[in-house]
């Protein structure tokens, strides 16, 4: 069926989620059942759906409801058929994602998704992208906090250097300066998977420390890459850094980005991201503290007993998650320091006006999707693998500040004179 005359302008499947279920509440406060998005709401439990629907409140009573499972090829491909864009917040997506992204691929299905599972989404551009790119599938995998403060971050600074500079920033750090919310049962979950894969693969292991490991073949990147796992002392903003948990994930889609784009940021370009914990003696102890705290967590999560007790009598659970007054009381403040190669500098600030994981990120996976399906053609933009930085422009940074409580903004840049 043709793309464009397809009944649906998006569906979100996995909509009985924690997250998915936010990101239906936003969608329907933002732009209602009956309204110019047509959109539906989707999942693998017909009475777990109809629920859903209840509590969204009566102006929800005509949201359409499909049933479809993640491991069944024919449910996926009714779903695709009946839509421009899919949104997937069905994870873990390495165990249960890759059918959809293949049904996505050979019916030239627009997707987008939350994962943070980089060694999965490698696997997917290796098998899907060929496909992708003949039937005019765009899919944008990680449209959440991890990674589009980042990646879209870094796009807004290096138009910014340019404008000012003549040139892009050879070097950018990215550091959380202030970030408040907690962690849903999906999210421990996936994160749980890929420590538990990663302590059995030695392959594994090497290819998440491969700073280009989603770059096309052929990068030709060389240039090593800092990884902060250690308390340091960051020299921009004079404060004790830590290991930010996103990394992993965030630095691959911005050198994919740069990959993607020509080379946009450089051929020798430098990123690395970290979490600001203070200045002085009180900041080095709690970087000090947060580095044995993770390193205890990844120990656990990789030893089997540990692991079992983590998922039963700790963590949260699937479809658990904070409560709506934490997403409220949550934010976040991304600060990025770039560099030229002349020595110009700048900096800048991404922040958020929810929890980052569930309130901000439905938000802004909700606009991944719309600017999907209403603003970048497919003439603009043809089939395959994107980065949010590569699919998107401009219009999609005015719609996160319109319409999902995110700023973009300079703070400061200085020219090195000459
Ligand atoms: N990138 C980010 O910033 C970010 C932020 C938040 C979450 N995430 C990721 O998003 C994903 C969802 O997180 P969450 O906390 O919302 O997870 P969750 O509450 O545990 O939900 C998982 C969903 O998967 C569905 N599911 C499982 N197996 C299925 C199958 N065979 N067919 C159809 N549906 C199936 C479940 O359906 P039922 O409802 O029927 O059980 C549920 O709706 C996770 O992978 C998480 O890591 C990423």
């Amino acid at each position: 069926m043709n793309h464009s005359s397809r009944q649906f302008d998006l569906i979100v499947f996995g909509a009985t989620s924690f997250v998915g279920e936010i990101l239906c509440r936003y969608l329907c406060n933002q732009y209602g059942t009956d309204g110019e998005v047509k959109w539906a709401a989707a999942g693998r439990s017909p009475e777990k759906l109809e629920k859903l629907r209840s509590s969204l409140g009566t102006g929800a009573s005509s949201l359409p409801l499909l049933t479809a499972d993640a491991g069944d090829e024919s449910s996926l491909n009714s779903l695709c058929e009946q839509t421009r864009v899919i949104v997937s917040t069905v994870g873990p997506y390495a165990l249960y994602g890759e059918p959809l992204v293949k049904v996505c691929a050979a019916t030239g299905t627009d997707y987008c998704d939350l994962t943070g599972e980089v060694q999965w989404v490698e696997r997917m551009i290796t098998r899907y992208q060929g496909q992708a790119g003949k039937t005019g599938a765009r899919i944008v995998p990680s449209c959440g906090f991890d990674s589009i403060p980042s990646d879209m971050g870094v796009w807004h600074l290096q138009n910014a250097a340019r404008a000012r500079f003549g040139q892009p920033c050879e070097t950018i750090r990215m550091r959380v300066k202030a970030m408040r919310g907690g962690a849903s049962g999906g999210t421990v979950a996936s994160m749980l998977n890929i420590t538990k894969e990663a302590s059995k693969s030695p392959e594994l292991r090497k290819a998440l420390a491969n700073p280009y490991l989603i770059c096309p073949q052929g990068h030709g990147f060389k240039t090593r890459q800092h990884n902060v796992t250690l308390p340091e002392f960051d020299p921009d903003s004079k404060q004790w850094a830590a290991p930010f948990i996103m990394a992993g994930i965030n630095t691959r889609v911005v050198h994919r980005s740069n990959a993607l784009s020509g080379k946009a940021y450089g051929e020798n370009f430098r990123y690395d991201e970290s979490m600001l914990m203070g200045r002085g003696t009180s900041g080095r102890l709690k970087a000090t503290g947060f580095v044995l705290g993770l390193g205890a967590f990844l120990a656990g999560a990789a030893i089997k007993p540990a692991r079992w007790m983590m998922e039963n009598f700790i963590l949260p659970k699937p479809g658990e998650g904070p409560d709506p007054e934490a997403q409220a009381r949550g934010f976040y403040d991304i600060r990025f320091y770039g560099r030229t190669v002349d020595g110009d500098t700048i900096h800048t600030k991404v922040t958020g006006d929810r929890d980052p994981g569930y309130g901000s990120t439905s938000k802004i996976l909700a606009q991944a999707a719309l600017s999907l399906a209403f603003d970048i053609t497919k003439e603009e933009k043809g089939g395959g693998f994107w980065t949010t930085a590569t699919v998107f422009d401009q219009r999609f940074i005015e719609r996160l500040e319109k319409n999902a409580g995110l700023t973009f903004s300079v703070l400061e840049s200085g020219k090195q004179s000459s």
